[in-house]
């Protein structure tokens, strides 16, 4: 037998993160400052701010300053041992006549509403759990049933209707996971069209004024059981001039489907515990809620209030600078390719690349080349890295036989199966690539774990200090590795349980001796990994694709260090193009300040990727990524966030700003367009207002910025260019 791994306790400090409680994030209106929920039925004070009412429907209405639900029901399917057949569905308002008129009651923090049932012996108790944290609320739904049961869905707000003020009304959503090219969407909430078009964002979701920044915020907290997401359509009719809103709002722990999570089959269920006074009980993640001034301090706020890693780093490592082979020689990389890049890198070491990882991807290393990686690297004062996806099988041969720990696995056993015990291949069936779509393995076979936890020990002992992890996103699809489609540990009931469980268990073995970096992944959980690569694979012209995850996911900066993927100048495209076609494709395909500029503005990792065996293309690396005081912007390690949103669904706004903490204020100002541009930029809604000249931090020069109105200033960008400055 394999010998199970032992019961898992994380290696890092678990803590909330002091700065929700301090300062950092004024609230947005008096509102939240003083924030209390007060029930209507219990007080009359007349300090009320946020306004929680009980209705007769057994709905609670929800109010501020800013914002209106005048309906919060919840819900949750139902499965309970003395129901013989399917599951059924208690909803707080649709079977209000099953229970009494909820009674509130509040204690310290928390707003508790509770919805007894007339008849206790069979209807489950429901608890709506209003928690006021200053800065914002969470909402939870707490089951208590007589009988044990199980559910595997539960909207703490079903079918709600939301009305914000403000104008040019935006939702952002967010993607489930960085594959296959996902990006992050802005969608129009004033657009008649969203009324129609069902919008789901993984997670979480902003709702918000394009004009003023003020929104909304609401997104789920945990992400060790269930995946969650908010599903909404844009609500354009009846609405008061200077709102817009959202209705059919759900707000999910359960999320499932084929286009929401990348799932074939049902979220796996979740059961109730047993209490020591006998009743059964479950509660729904909990969910924040808050109203912001700028939704962006609320994104922030809302990625600081997850439960997460202590941010150091291990130690001796802020940013990650060196180089990856992904980027040009990819699977041909030979260990002279290696050491090329790191002779190269070594020469760049007085500009910022200093330590350099040196970083082997998607290759398998013997024991012998990697140590002799490691030997080569450290002559050089750098370290090395390695690659792994430990949930992914890339073959199709299911009968092939692996060994670990002394025992004999087939590929059959190890993988993940439907509800039917077909194996199941990861990602969508309609793209079935051979290699890009191969089997997924459940993350809590012994089997498994064994050849992952080997692999990483065997790194360990060669001496690696950087772990990219990849296709970890098959890891957390549904079903086991069971015939039944179950997970080989029993109590993993949920692709979400089974993922936790198998990346803690590395993350456990790694012990924070390397750096551990997300690649293809989902956005959460996230608290075993010290960095994630923000966006799908982007590694050379194409910088927009980039801008475009830096826009929409720049928040996660709060719980990890982001990678925005490689800095390649000798290759402009993925695929080679008939070279009729490449003055066109090249066309579009940014300069190589832009491509230094879209790692620079990630403030993560800072990494080449071209071939460096190649004496051309060492010249250009060291040309453009050898320019200390572009480089000293990246290693400041703090990404800029984006300035407005972008104008249509799923590209990239092109000005993005940052206010150092070091001191220094910056501007970033991209044109991915081929042709050339003027790029307007309303100072007053940045961070350099009152700004009359800049610094282009790539020459040195200083310029008098060019006001076309009061507070506007335009800069003139050749097509496929960008622009860094810094503000005194
Ligand atoms: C990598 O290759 C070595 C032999 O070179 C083999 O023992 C090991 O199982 C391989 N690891 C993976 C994860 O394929
Ligand atoms: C370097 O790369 C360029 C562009 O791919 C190619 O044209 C050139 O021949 C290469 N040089 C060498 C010495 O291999």
């Amino acid at each position: 037998m394999v010998q199970r791994p032992e019961t898992f306790t994380l290696p890092y400090y678990i803590h909330r993160n002091p700065a929700m409680l301090s300062p950092m994030y004024p609230p947005s209106a008096p509102l939240l400052a003083i924030l209390l929920l007060t029930l209507s039925a219990l007080t009359t004070s007349a300090e009320v701010d946020l306004d929680l009412k009980i209705n007769a429907d057994h709905s609670i209405s929800l109010s501020s300053a800013l914002y209106s639900i005048p309906s919060i029901c919840s819900s949750f399917n139902y499965d309970d041992s003395t129901t013989a057949d399917d599951p059924v569905s208690f909803n707080t308002c649709k079977d209000h006549e099953k229970y009494y008129k909820p009674r509130a009651h509040r204690v310290n923090a928390k707003t508790h509403v509770v919805h007894a049932p007339k008849d206790a012996k069979s209807i489950p108790t429901i608890r709506q759990t209003f928690h006021d944290h200053g800065t914002h609320v969470t909402l939870q739904v707490h089951v208590d049933s007589p009988n044990s049961f199980k559910t595997n869905e539960m909207k703490v707000i079903d079918d709600a209707t939301m009305e914000v003020e403000g104008v040019d009304g935006k939702a952002l959503l967010v993607p489930f996971d960085n594959d296959i090219i996902s990006m992050y969407q802005s969608r129009d909430l004033d657009n008649h069209a969203n009324n129609l078009l069902q919008m789901t964002s993984a997670y979480v979701a902003p709702f918000y004024s394009e004009e003023t920044r003020s929104g909304v915020v609401i997104g789920s907290l945990e992400h060790t059981v269930w995946k969650t997401g908010i599903k909404f359509h844009a609500k354009t009719l009846r609405l008061k001039d200077g709102t817009f809103g959202v209705h059919k709002l759900d707000v999910i722990a359960g999320l499932n489907g084929l286009e929401e999570t990348r799932d074939y089959i049902p979220h796996g269920w979740v059961s109730s515990r047993e209490q020591s006074d006998k009743a059964n009980h479950l509660a729904s993640p909990a969910f924040f809620m808050g109203e912001f001034n700028d939704w962006r301090d609320g994104m922030e706020l809302y990625a600081n209030s997850q439960v997460k890693k202590n941010p150091e780093m291990p130690e001796g490592v802020d940013n990650v600078v060196g180089w990856n082979s992904w980027g040009v020689t990819q699977f041909g990389t030979t260990l002279e390719n290696a050491v090329a890049a790191s002779e190269a890198m070594k020469t760049l070491e007085d500009v910022g690349f200093e330590g350099s990882f040196i970083d082997f991807d998607a290759v398998n290393l013997s024991f012998e080349e990697q140590s002799k990686l490691v030997e080569t690297t450290s002559e050089n004062g750098q370290n090395a890295g390695v690659y792994a996806a430990p949930w992914s099988y890339f073959s199709d041969d299911l009968d092939a036989t692996v060994m670990c720990g002394g025992e004999t696995y087939t590929q059959r056993e190890l993988v993940k199966k439907n509800l039917k015990g077909e194996p199941m291949k990861a990602l969508d069936k309609r793209i079935n690539v051979p290699s890009v779509t191969n089997y997924a393995y459940d993350p809590t076979h012994p089997g498994v774990l064994c050849m992952a936890i080997d692999y990483v020990e065997e790194a360990l002992d060669a001496g690696m200090k950087l772990i990219k992890i990849d296709f970890i996103n098959w890891g957390v699809m549904e079903g086991g590795s069971n015939s039944d489609g179950s997970h080989y540990e029993e109590s993993v009931t949920t692709g979400m349980a089974a993922y936790n469980y198998g990346m803690e268990k590395i993350a456990e073995v790694i012990d924070n001796r390397m750096v551990i970096s997300l690649s293809m992944a989902p956005t959460f959980p996230n608290h075993f990994a010290h960095a994630r690569r923000i966006g799908c694979d982007q590694m050379y012209g194409g910088v927009e694709f980039t801008m475009n995850q830096l826009w929409g996911g720049w928040w996660q900066k709060e719980m990890l260090t982001l990678d925005p993927d490689l800095i390649v100048f000798n290759k402009n495209e993925i695929i080679d193009v008939p070279s009729v076609l490449k003055p066109f494709v090249n066309g579009f395909k940014m300069d190589s300040r832009s491509r230094v500029n879209k790692g620079v503005v990630h403030g993560g990792f800072y990494l080449a990727g071209d071939d460096m065996t190649n004496s051309t293309s060492v010249e250009l690396t060291q040309k453009y990524l050898g320019n200390e005081e572009v480089n000293k912007v990246a290693l400041l390690g703090e990404p800029f966030r984006a300035v407005s949103s972008p104008e249509r669904i799923v590209v990239a706004p092109s000005v993005f700003e940052l206010d150092s903490k070091k001191g220094g204020k910056y501007l970033a100002v991209f044109n991915y367009n081929p042709k050339s541009k003027n790029i307007r930029v309303d100072l007053a809604k940045t961070v350099v207002d009152g700004a009359k000249s800049y610094t282009d931090v790539w020459t040195g020069k200083k310029y008098d910025l060019v006001f076309v109105a009061e507070d506007a200033v335009e800069f003139q960008l050749r097509g496929a260019s960008s622009l860094l400055m810094q503000f005194e």
